[in-house]
C-alpha cells in the first residue's frame, strides 16, 4: 500500500517520524527519476549530486543521502552535503539578483527560527536561535487543536482561517518581550492557545472545522487570527531587534531576507515588510514554493 503525505497529516495532524521515513523510502526513486526527466536528462549526463545534510528528521534525512549516495557511486559523480537553513537563505539570490552580502536573514520554518548575518557564501553571524518550539510547529499544533483540514498543511489551513478572525479579539502575550536578546519562544504561545481552545470547549476531533457551527467557526477563527497577530510579533520584535545589531555589525546592509516554509505566508510577509521600511531595508522574499522545502535551492547553494 502506498502512503501519501497529505493523508499521513490529516490521519496524525502532523509529522510522525517514523511514518514520514516510510513514506520518504517509497517515493524516493520516483521522485528522482521524475526530476531526472522533467530536466530532460539521462542520469548519465549529471555532473554532481547535491543533497540536504540536516538539521532535520535524520529519519528522512537518510532516505535522502543514502538516495544521494547510490546515484554517486553508479556514476562517479561526487556528492556535495547542503545546510538545510542554508539553502533557505540563500535561494532568495536566485530570484533577486541584486542581492548582495551581507543581508539579515529571518529564517522561519517548522523546526527553525533563526536570525542570521550572512556576511559570505559559508559566512553566517547567528544572531538569534528559538529556545524551544520554531512557530511553523506552533502554526501546525494550533491548527489541529482547531480541527483544521490539515491536508495542505497545517500553517496555510490556519492562516485562511484567520482572514475571517478577528486578531483582537483573543488576549494573548507576546513571549519574551523581557529579554533583550535576538532569540524566539513559542512553546509559551502555545499552551496559552491550547488552554483557551480548552477553556471554549472546542473539540478538534468529534467537531472538526467543516461541521462547526457558525458560531464555533467564528470563535476558532477569532482564535486563529489572535494567535497569528501575536506569533508575528514575536517575530517582528526581534527582527527589529536583529537589524539593530546588524546594522552595527555591517552598516552597509541593503536587504532584509525572509525564507522557510511559513514565510509563505502572506501576513507574516506583510508585517515583516513594514519592519524592513522601517530601517530602510528592502524585503527580500522567496516565491512561496521555494520558501518551503525544495530541490532547487539545494542545487542552487551547491552552484554558488
Ligand atoms: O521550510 P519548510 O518547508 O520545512 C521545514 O524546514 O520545516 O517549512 C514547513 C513549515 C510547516 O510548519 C508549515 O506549516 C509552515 O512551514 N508553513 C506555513 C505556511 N506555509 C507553510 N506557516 C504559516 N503560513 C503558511 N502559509
Ligand atoms: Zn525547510
Amino acid at each position: 500500500m502506498q502512503i501519501l503525505i497529505p493523508d499521513l497529516l490529516v490521519q496524525y495532524g502532523g509529522v510522525v517520524p517514523k511514518m514520514a521515513e516510510e513514506a520518504h523510502a517509497q517515493v524516493i526513486d520516483r521522485v528522482v527519476e521524475q526530476a531526472i526527466q522533467n530536466a530532460k536528462l539521462k542520469p548519465s549526463d549529471l555532473t554532481a549530486v547535491a543533497v540536504t545534510i540536516g538539521p532535520g528528521l535524520s529519519l528522512c534525512l537518510r532516505i535522502g543521502v543514502r538516495k544521494a549516495r547510490t546515484i554517486a557511486g553508479k556514476y562517479s559523480l561526487p556528492m556535495v552535503g547542503v545546510h538545510h537553513m542554508e539553502a533557505h537563505a540563500l535561494v532568495a539570490r536566485l530570484t533577486e539578483k541584486e542581492l548582495d552580502f551581507p543581508f539579515l536573514t529571518l529564517l522561519v520554518s517548522g523546526g527553525h527560527n533563526l536570525l542570521i548575518l550572512a556576511q559570505n557564501v559559508g559566512q553566517y553571524i547567528q544572531l538569534g536561535t528559538t529556545i524551544d518550539d520554531a512557530i511553523g510547529e506552533a502554526y501546525d499544533k494550533i491548527a489541529k487543536w482547531l480541527g483544521l483540514d490539515m491536508r495542505k498543511g497545517g500553517g496555510p489551513a490556519l492562516e485562511e482561517l484567520a482572514q475571517e478572525g478577528d486578531q483582537d479579539s483573543i488576549m494573548l502575550s507576546v513571549p519574551m518581550q523581557k529579554y533583550k536578546d535576538c532569540n524566539f519562544s513559542y512553546a509559551g504561545l502555545k499552551t496559552q492557545v491550547r488552554r483557551v481552545i480548552e477553556f471554549n470547549n472546542i473539540n478538534a476531533i468529534s467537531v472538526p472545522i467543516i461541521s462547526a457551527s457558525c458560531e464555533d467557526r467564528k470563535l476558532r477563527a477569532n482564535i486563529a487570527a489572535s494567535f497569528q497577530r501575536v506569533a508575528v510579533l514575536h517575530l517582528e520584535h526581534k527582527c527589529e531587534r536583529a537589524v539593530e545589531w546588524a546594522q552595527k555589525m555591517e552598516p552597509s546592509i541593503k536587504t532584509l531576507v525572509l525564507s522557510g516554509g511559513v514565510a509563505s505566508n502572506k501576513y507574516v510577509r506583510m508585517q515583516l515588510d513594514k519592519i524592513a521600511k522601517k530601517h530602510n531595508l528592502k524585503l527580500v522574499c522567496p516565491p512561496p514554493n521555494l520558501c518551503t522545502d525544495n530541490g532547487l535551492s539545494i542545487f542552487f547553494s551547491h552552484d554558488l
